[in-house]
């Protein structure tokens, strides 16, 4: 078993994400990094003025067989905000700064790698400290498990994230070394419908110069997209994750039912993504025909979500679908 210390903003949301991490055994709330002259175990109204020098801290003990430390860090850095000094969400004061803790020098290596793959994914410093442990306390009773005691109550992060956490990590667990890409699109898209309870889930297929429809769930969709045409052609051609919170106010959208209100396309990329923990993405064939030109052919099929809702989705979903598309 191996121990890291997460500073996340409020640790309410920070505990319960990571007790939610599969190969996770335990995430508890507490302080840390509080002023050297500070005596004893702070009380959360002491860590409360802000002078103490203690950041809400989540100690997260893990089975590395299960769970590699880059994962975890990778995943911590998909709930925070890198750039925000000293504001989670709606907490502000150093009490909620970020930063990532190691009781084991060991651990160094492999959390600057992890820190500079966040660094590049943002193109900015980031703002997260990177230190050696110094006096963690755990919090008081009531603030442990706080959001499973207290379903209702307040958290930073938004509900969904650990609805799609949930979601991510048992499609991977499902889909396991299954080789074929068609199967694991109809799976994925299987789970995202049953589980989101979204109107329409399916992927497009790119071929030549179009978008053919693949696996789906909902009702019968247009089987042919044109590069470069509506939300799905947009987000091949500009090789980005497009949020149409109001279909009808996106030029060119194409209306395969009159009951979706709002969408979300995330591009499929042929290699492995950027975080490198999807192996199996390398599996998805290169396009053998020929794609027009101007388009990435790094895309090679495009996951479009529909919604009977408007403004149904948001950069949680887009970065959790990211994730998800990864898998493919
Ligand atoms: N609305 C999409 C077409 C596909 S259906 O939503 C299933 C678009 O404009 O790309």
């Amino acid at each position: 078993m191996k121990e890291i210390y997460f500073a996340g903003g409020c640790f309410w949301g920070t505990e319960h994400f990571f007790s939610g991490v599969d190969g996770v055994v335990s995430a508890v709330s507490g302080y840390a990094q509080g002023r050297a002259d500070f005596e004893g175990r702070p009380s959360y109204e002491q860590v409360y003025t802000d002078t103490t020098g203690f950041a809400e801290t989540v100690k997260v003990c893990y089975k590395p067989e299960r769970i590699s430390l880059d994962m975890l860090t990778d995943l911590y850095f998909d709930i925070i905000d890198p750039l925000s000094l000293n504001r989670q969400g709606h907490d502000e004061g150093t009490r909620y700064r970020t930063g990532v803790y190691y009781s084991n020098p060991a651990d160094l290596p492999v959390l600057e790698a992890a820190f500079a793959r966040a660094e590049a994914r943002v193109g900015q410093p980031l703002v997260v400290e990177l230190e050696p442990l110094r006096n963690f306390f755990e919090a008081e009773e009531r603030h442990q498990k706080y959001l499973d005691k207290n379903p209702d109550g307040y958290c930073h992060l938004p509900f969904k994230t650990f609805r799609y956490l949930r979601l991510y990590q048992d499609i991977a667990a499902f889909l396991g070394d299954e080789a074929d890409p068609v199967t694991r699109m109809a799976e994925i898209s299987a789970f995202i419908y049953e589980r989101m309870k979204f109107f329409w889930v399916g992927f497009y297929i790119g071929r030549g110069s179009e978008l053919v429809l693949g696996p789906f769930q909902g009702p019968p969709a247009c089987m042919r997209i044109g590069f470069g045409r509506g939300v799905c052609g947009t987000a091949w051609k500009e090789a980005r994750t497009v949020v149409v919170p109001d279909v009808e106010a996106f030029p060119g959208h194409i209306a395969c039912s009159s009951l979706s209100r709002s969408e979300i396309v995330v591009p499929v990329f042929a290699a492995a993504g950027s975080d490198g923990h999807s192996a199996t993405a390398t599996r998805m064939p290169a396009q053998k025909t020929s794609v027009p030109a101007t388009a990435s052919r790094a895309v090679v099929t495009v996951l479009d979500i529909d919604s009977k809702d408007l403004d149904t989705f948001d950069s949680t979903d887009a970065l959790w679908l990211e994730k998800i598309c990864k898998l493919v």
